[in-house]
């Protein structure tokens, strides 16, 4: 039987290259977004638009939209990034980082459990730069703070949902050239998409809750 694998932010960078690959795969790929784009509509998946991960009406509509399949891989991709640096570090723009990146990912699994079960899977796209004992640039406070709650609610989760027979990894994706970071860094998105993959084909009640590097490497808290 093939997998049903759901992808949020699926519209460009990372989650795009990830619904490309889930559908290399022969899953069935449902990739979720704000709107959609003229590279994701060349790929043969559902695209499902309009869902606001800041929007709580937004996100308690997708369940709807998604026939309330069930799901084997659930991965939540969607993210922001405004640099900041201290002392300029702006409060508005914190609440809105952890609204994106936070508690986006909790809304999200909210919702979206009732359609999961054992065997199921899921994976969160946190940073690197949200790990503490990592941290060695003082920067990007909004993001990394942001970052760092989102690894404790995947965390958490995996915890809750064990018994449940779902399997929960926080996943690092490289240094990927994206629109986020402005077409820089050490990798493009089919070599971080193809790490993380393999990660969550290998993700199961025995290594849930780790902070994985895309490369296959732990990542400390
Ligand atoms: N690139 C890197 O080096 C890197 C490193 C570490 C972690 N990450 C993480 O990896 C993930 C993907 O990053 P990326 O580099 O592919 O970034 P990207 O190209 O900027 O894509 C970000 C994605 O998040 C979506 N998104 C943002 N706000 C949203 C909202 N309110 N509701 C729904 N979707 C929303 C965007 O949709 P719209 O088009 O609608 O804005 C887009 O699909 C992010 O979580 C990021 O933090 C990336």
């Amino acid at each position: 039987m093939s997998q049903n694998v759901v992808i949020i932010g699926a519209n460009r960078g990372i989650g795009l290259e990830l619904a490309k690959q889930y559908c290399e795969t022969g899953a069935k790929v449902y990739a979720v977004c704000r709107q959609t784009s003229e590279a994701l509509n060349q790929l043969p998946c559902d695209v499902i638009e309009g869902i606001d991960i800041c929007n709580d009406a937004s996100v308690s509509s997708l369940p709807d939209k998604l026939n309330t399949i069930p799901i084997h891989v659930l991965i939540h991709n969607s993210g922001v990034l405004v640099p900041d640096a201290y002392p300029d570090i702006n409060i508005d723009s914190m609440k809105h980082h952890f609204d994106v990146n936070t508690l986006g990912p909790l809304r999200i699994v909210q919702a979206l459990v009732p359609q999961l079960s054992e065997g199921s899977k899921i994976g969160i796209l946190t940073s690197r730069v949200g790990s503490i004992g990592d941290n060695n640039g003082s920067f990007n406070y909004a993001y990394r703070t942001s970052k760092c709650a989102a690894n404790m609610i995947g965390k958490c989760l995996s915890l809750d949902l064990a018994p449940q027979g779902i399997a929960v990894a926080l996943l690092h994706p490289g240094y990927v050239r994206t629109e986020m970071t402005g077409q820089r860094g050490l990798m493009d998105t089919d070599e971080s998409a193809q790490g993380l993959v393999k990660i969550m084909s290998e993700l199961t009640l025995e290594n849930t809750g780790l902070f994985f590097h895309t490369n296959g490497e732990m990542i400390p808290w």
